[in-house]
């Protein structure tokens, strides 16, 4: 069945080893399943995500961060994604324009109109059928990953960016109500996965 099930979180709360998961229970009942990621998941679109998170980048303002991950997101979108979908695949994608909304809207501070029209403009307004949301506070999230990476300018940004991107996402359920599922992500691997399972049976999203 061909859906696009994106997945959200903050730094260290293990959402690639719950879409291998997810991917795995869906190829094992013979769905057609595609693992991508953002920024990149394209040889263009990981150029520009090389650039994105050079530590070395630390004069790149706002604005060009929120324009180089849209540019990305929308090279991604119809190189990958949409050539997928239209074969009738899952598509299970790491990052979408939600972390768009709340790292460089809340965390930098653009505020959610700007990435919003940034990424209306270059998406055309397409859509995940559901996005899960993988709660689990930075504090906890980078003591799970035991710190940031000390070569990532993302990770690198400190707790209180990293505690406005959290707010940005749990603002999120407001701005889709329809899509935006928030998942406890504390707990077992097996614990979270049955949460996964459970939100996209209701979006009858899983057979
Ligand atoms: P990612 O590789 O998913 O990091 P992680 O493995 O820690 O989840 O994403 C790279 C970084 O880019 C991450 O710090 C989040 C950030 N990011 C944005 O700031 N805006 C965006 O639109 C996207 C897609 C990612």
């Amino acid at each position: 069945m061909s859906a696009l099930i994106t997945f959200e979180g903050c730094e260290g709360v293990g959402k690639s080893t719950q879409i291998q998961k997810l991917a795995t229970w869906l190829r094992e009942r013979g769905q057609d399943v595609l693992i991508t990621r953002e920024p990149g998941g394209s040889a263009i679109a990981e150029s520009i995500r090389r650039i994105l998170l050079d530590g070395k980048n630390t004069a790149m303002t706002a604005e060009c961060e929120a324009l180089l991950y849209a540019a990305a997101r929308v090279q991604h979108l119809k190189e990958i994604v949409q050539p997928a979908l239209e074969r009738g695949a899952t598509v299970l994608c790491d990052r979408y324009v939600h972390s768009s909304l709340a790292y460089q809207g809340y965390g930098r501070g653009l505020g959610t109109e700007y990435v919003r029209s940034v990424n209306a403009y270059a998406l055309e307004n397409f859509m995940p059928d559901c996005t899960v949301f993988f709660d689990l506070p930075p504090e906890l999230g980078f003591a799970r990953k035991k710190g940031a990476d000390a070569d990532d300018r993302m990770e690198t940004a400190g707790l209180a960016f990293h505690d406005r991107v959290y707010a940005g996402y749990l603002a999120q359920k407001a701005m889709f109500p329809d899509t935006f599922e928030v998942v406890d992500a504390n707990g077992t691997i097996d614990e979270i996965f049955e949460r996964v399972l459970a939100v996209l049976d209701k979006h009858g999203l899983i057979g």
